[in-house]
């Protein structure tokens, strides 16, 4: 070979492995961040989607509803090649905690986190911020934090205003100068939704409060939409519901019975069915209108046997489809699907979410809401 085609197929060699190099650093999302530790440091650079690692925190599994949220949102971030760490943290924020740093020094490029204390998650969340792992708060806000990305959930005001209609609708309160007898419950004291539930239904109903249509006769009636922390039943649990009911009820409805009980979600629900049930409150003109959320199964059940008036249905697919959604504009680089700019404002800043709409159910649309859409099998409700 001469010297001059000995040089030209040198040449040659180099381009060759110089643009397969370029192309390995493309599949990888580009250019290394200027004077950034390349090594260590997986999360600074965009992964493609087929390798990228993406961490879901989930509060509980004992709830129907968070159990099918974290199955399909890793269902649906695997089908798009995603690699996924999912756990649940059995309502202990610690357990959270330790998870999310678990998962932050696997390297994932974002987290998925439906938080416990919605207020206890920054320190943990900053280290996944200078990491440069992006955060998605999924349902629930996370309070009084910068390291807080993108927000998504339902339309928590729009549930609780849902659940006050119902209650003022169901006893015609527009038309009746009653006084009804009424109880209200709130939600877990450290989420932040349960605010917004509390004020979407006290819009709709403290008014009638105030007049004395409705009659809430145990006196625990918030004095302000504010105070809605005083009826707060701690990390949502059913029996603890069903105790504060049995011991209203006890203390102070000898003699007469509750028309109307706001349960923000179902597990109270449930709770205060079980209390009901305990003191001789029997289907039909004796029991109360109660409120829901979550069409959990049960629930369900007991709207269609006349123990429950409604619920609030929030199709956890519809919430999973969408984040995945996010997820992949975030590892791509691509915009970010927002709807709302200006209503979660965490205590530090105000978080770019998506809300979604829920959806009213009773029994006059289980079939078709939740057994149509395939939410439900048929036989899963007894139908
Ligand atoms: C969710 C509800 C759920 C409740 C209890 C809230 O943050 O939005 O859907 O019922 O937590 O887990």
């Amino acid at each position: 070979m001469s010297r001059t085609i000995k040089s030209i197929v040198t040449m040659l060699l180099g381009m060759v492995l110089a643009l397969s190099l370029g192309a390995c650093s493309a599949e990888r999302g580009g250019e290394a961040p200027a004077g950034g530790d390349e090594g260590g440091d997986s999360a600074s650079e965009p992964a493609a989607a087929s390798d990228a690692l993406i961490g879901i925190a989930m509060p509980t599994k004992s709830l129907e509803r968070w159990s099918r949220d974290g199955s399909h949102l890793e269902e649906k971030l695997q089908e798009m090649g995603y690699r996924t760490s999912l756990q649940y943290a059995d309502n202990k924020v610690e357990q959270q905690i330790s998870q999310i740093q678990n998962m932050i020094n696997e390297g994932p490029e974002v987290l998925v986190v439906a938080s416990i204390d919605g207020s206890a998650l920054g320190p943990v969340l900053d280290q996944a911020a200078a990491k440069g792992v992006k955060v998605i708060a999924y349902d629930r806000l996370i309070r009084d934090t910068e390291s807080v990305d993108y927000y998504a959930t339902f339309d928590n005001y729009r549930v609780g205003q849902l659940q006050g209609e119902y209650i003022a609708t169901a006893l015609d309160l527009e038309n009746n100068e009653g006084p009804f007898t009424f109880e209200p419950f709130a939600g877990s004291p450290d989420d932040n939704n349960a605010r917004y539930f509390f004020a979407g239904a006290w819009d709709q109903l403290g008014d009638y409060v105030d007049s004395g249509v409705l009659n809430v006769v145990s006196g625990k009636a918030p004095a302000s939409v504010d105070q809605w922390q005083s009826i707060g039943i701690q990390a949502w649990m059913a029996p603890a519901a069903q105790s504060e009911m049995e011991n209203r009820i006890n203390s102070f409805y000898r003699g007469t019975k509750v028309q109307a009980v706001l349960a923000p979600n179902d597990a109270l629900a449930l709770g205060i069915a079980q209390a009901l049930e305990a003191n001789g409150y029997e289907v039909g003109d004796d029991w109360p209108v109660i409120t829901g959320q979550d069409a959990d199964q049960a629930n369900v059940r007991n709207i269609l046997a006349g123990k429950q008036a409604m619920t609030v249905w929030k199709d956890t697919r519809a919430l999973g489809d969408e984040v995945a959604v996010m997820v992949d504009q975030i590892v791509k680089g691509e915009e970010v699907d927002v709807n709302d700019t200006e209503t979660y404002d965490n205590g530090t800043k105000v978080v770019p979410s998506y809300l979604l709409d829920p959806v009213v159910i009773t029994k006059d649309n289980v079939e078709e809401k939740l057994v149509d859409s395939g939410y439900y099998k048929a036989a899963d409700l007894g139908l």
